[in-house]
């Protein structure tokens, strides 16, 4: 029998997230990952061959001209780089980056006197990021594994993160924004699209492995999400945009660390 999500240890959920997220790396044909439970619900029957497009379309991306295989298994919940206003010459540290489409986008943005880091856990993912920039002869993108919650980024070295519909599936937030805090530059920006909560979740839903993986077990409700983020030194916490779908909402967050 399956095991509850309140009964696996952080790195049982971990280990759960990384399998989903190295399915998601081999499909071609649909997304099982994150966002709204309407479009998911593609995910259990035929997949609709144009259900990546219609969804990046909705959050503003322009993807005609870019491989497949860069959009095909984005589990994007919104656009963070609407937010990020990059700027030539930045340094962008994209949090769990999957197969790099944000992290493209960003190092368009930074240009050649710019960078981009890009941390997943899941070897297959980076693995399908790492192949998708070097067809397309992209230089300054960097994937690295390694666990949100304990970056291995130097300190103050960041002018932007962001994330995509990432922090949901940490089981520790706080230390992933501890994490961002200690590795922001003074007057650093951090600019992530998630999923959070309107209301609490039924104890069935919060339990269950796939609503976790789907991005919406593990989300918690805004407030707390925000107060998170103050408590590890943040200032100018808000949410920009959101957009909803019931109880979960994708919400675009952005906050400062001081200078
Ligand atoms: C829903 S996907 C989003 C991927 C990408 N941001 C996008 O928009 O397509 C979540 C990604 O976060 C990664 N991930 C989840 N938890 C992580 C953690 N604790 N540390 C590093 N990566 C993580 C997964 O491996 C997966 O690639």
């Amino acid at each position: 029998m399956t095991k509850k999500v309140s009964e696996m240890s952080p790195d049982e959920i971990k280990m759960a997230v990384r399998d989903t997220y190295a399915g998601l790396a081999g499909k071609s044909d649909g997304d099982c990952g994150c966002g709204p439970p309407a479009a998911k619900s593609s995910c259990c029957g035929p997949p609709s061959e144009s259900f990546q497009e219609s969804k990046l379309k909705e959050y503003g991306y322009s993807i005609e001209g870019l491989p497949a295989s860069l959009t095909e298994s984005n589990g994007s919940c919104g656009n963070p780089l609407a937010l990020a206003s990059l700027k030539e010459g930045e340094t962008v540290l994209d949090l769990g980056s999957g197969a790099g489409l944000d992290a493209f986008f960003a190092s368009q943005k930074v240009g050649e006197s710019g960078k981009v880091i890009g941390i997943d856990m899941t070897p297959e993912m980076l693995e399908k990021a790492r192949k998708n920039i070097d067809e397309m002869g992209v230089t300054n993108i960097e994937f690295r594994q390694g666990d949100i919650e304990a970056l291995s980024v130097e300190d103050s070295t960041i002018d932007v993160i962001i994330s995509n519909c990432v922090i949901n599936l940490a089981p520790n937030k706080a230390a992933v924004f501890k994490e961002s805090y200690r590795v922001l530059k003074p007057g650093g920006r951090m600019m992530v699209s998630d999923i959070v909560l309107k209301d609490t979740l039924p104890d069935s839903v919060r339990d269950e492995v796939a609503s976790y993986t789907g991005c919406i077990g593990g989300a918690i409700p805004e407030e707390e999400y925000l107060q998170l983020m103050r408590d590890a030194g943040f200032i100018d916490v808000h949410v920009a945009e959101k957009a909803g779908y019931d109880i979960a909402v994708s919400a675009k967050i952005a906050a400062t660390k001081p200078l």
